[in-house]
């Protein structure tokens, strides 16, 4: 039976996704992007050599893997080209196989420019965005005055798009966060000559994945970001601008929701968060630092240290409902190896009382405190284990109550970054 599977992140990002998309590459016929843009980072380790990811799918180094980027994405032209060169120098072959919907809303140069003054305008408030422009595009897409990946191979249409949203842009640009404005004749000419690089790369995507499913196809919808970071559902305004969550499988790739068979949720056995905002479990001690050591917790977009803490039980339980979770995968359990106790977060204190569930106003999220149940740990090394009956007992304690406290069953666990080191319990694809 075809079988569509959703990935998603159900955390604050860099679950491990990444490395999870690659290794189910192997089952499908496509991979398919549906929202985010280059803000994002994965990261795939095989045989010892490291591969990140910010735009193209996480299945090109499967081969033969249909890797497509659906009309969600926030597409810039000029990290597509760098990410695409890299890969073809390596002997990847992405030229034949990558494939990007006709509707993606581009990211220009100005959409950088905007989400750097912005975030400087911002000061102690800023978002910590990747700076990558992804805000200001979602704006321009939604506003109804966005480009298109279609009008970069339309000259005539682009300059006259152009000319209008420059008028706009420049006049923010010079006069409210006074930037240098930007010359529309250079921006024509360098989005016309990005765009020629890509053109035979233009399809429906939209309609070929219902021809896959209809020609009983696997399918992989690869999520970027993570559930806490959405826009609707996550911790407003620190959050990115797409919807991370379930429903931008659909409305980021054009399919049914017919179309989504089974959602996997990527969870840290601990969390990590890069940039602003709230993150009750963080930790501040020398266990945050030791997580951070020894799970390597720097961003691959930015380079950013990522803020390390406990595992959010009430949190990751939230979007597992958000998201219609059919099963879980816990990523990095080998990073909690060699600690005396571990902590899973199962309810807040807000204002003197106890809630088992996220605060109503978001604006609470900052006065949230944790309450923990206290795990002890294991001295053994769990590093690339494949077997279940080879875990220590305490861990697979650990992961039971993770589990339990959740909401959904752990179907795999991955024990170290490369693509062979997993526990396969329930294998998404039968
Ligand atoms: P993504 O954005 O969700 O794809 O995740 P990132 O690639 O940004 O961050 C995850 C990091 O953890 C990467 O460096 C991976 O190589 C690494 N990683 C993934 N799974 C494991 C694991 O089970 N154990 C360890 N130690 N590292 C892992
Ligand atoms: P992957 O796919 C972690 C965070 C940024 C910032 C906020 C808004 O690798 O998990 P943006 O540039 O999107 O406007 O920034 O979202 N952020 C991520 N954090 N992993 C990511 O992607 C992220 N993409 C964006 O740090 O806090
Ligand atoms: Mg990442």
């Amino acid at each position: 039976m075809a079988q569509s599977v959703a990935i998603l992140g159900t955390q604050w990002g860099d679950e491990g996704k990444g490395k999870i998309v690659d290794l189910l590459s192997e089952k499908v016929n496509a991979v398919v992007r549906f929202q985010g843009g280059h803000n994002a980072g994965h990261t795939l380790i095989i045989d010892g050599k490291k591969t990140v990811l910010h735009l193209i799918p996480s299945g090109i180094l499967q081969p033969g893997v249909e890797c497509m980027i659906g009309n969600g994405v926030v597409l810039s032209p000029s990290a597509l080209k760098a990410e695409v060169d890299a890969l073809e120098a390596k002997g990847v072959d992405v030229f034949s196989r990558l494939k990007i919907s006709s509707s993606c809303p581009i990211i220009m140069g100005y959409h950088e420019l905007i989400d750097s003054a912005r975030e400087k305008a911002r000061g102690k408030e800023a978002i910590g965005t990747t700076g990558r422009g992804i805000g200001p595009a979602y704006e321009d897409k939604v506003s109804r005055r966005g480009i298109r990946f279609a009008d970069l191979l339309n000259a005539k249409r682009l300059e006259k798009k152009l000319d209008q949203i420059l008028d706009y842009h420049n006049f923010v640009l010079e006069h409210y966060y006074q930037v240098e404005p930007l010359n529309p004749g250079m921006v024509l000419d360098d989005a016309l000559q990005l765009g020629a690089c890509f053109a035979d790369m233009m399809i429906d995507v939209s309609g070929r994945l219902h021809q896959l499913r209809d020609a009983g196809k696997n399918i992989l919808f690869e999520g970027a970001q993570g559930s806490w970071l959405d826009i609707d559902h996550g911790t407003y305004p620190y959050v990115t601008s797409s919807n991370t969550t379930v429903g931008g499988v659909c409305t980021g790739s054009g399919v049914g929701i017919d179309a989504v068979d089974y959602v996997l949720g990527i969870t840290k056995a601990y969390t990590t968060r890069v940039g602003s905002g709230p993150f009750p479990t963080e930790l501040f001690d020398d266990v945050g630092v030791r997580l951070a050591d020894r799970g390597h917790e720097v961003g691959a977009t930015t380079g950013r240290a990522r803020r390390c803490g406990w595992l959010d039980a009430v949190a990751t339980a939230r979007m597992v409902k958000v998201n219609g979770m059919t099963g879980l995968c816990v990523t990095k359990l080998d990073v909690l190896d060699g600690f005396k106790e571990l902590k899973i977060c199962t309810a807040y204190r807000l204002n003197g009382e106890i809630i088992k569930h996220i605060p109503l106003d978001a604006e609470d999220w900052d006065q949230v405190e944790p309450i923990y149940e206290v795990f002890p740990g294991w001295q053994e090394n769990t590093r690339g284990i494949t077997e279940l009956e080879k875990l220590p007992n305490n861990a697979r304690a650990y992961l039971q109550a993770m589990e339990d406290f959740c909401g959904a069953p752990i179907h795999m666990i991955s024990t170290g970054p490369e693509r062979s080191e997993n526990i396969i319990i329930q294998f998404p694809f039968g």
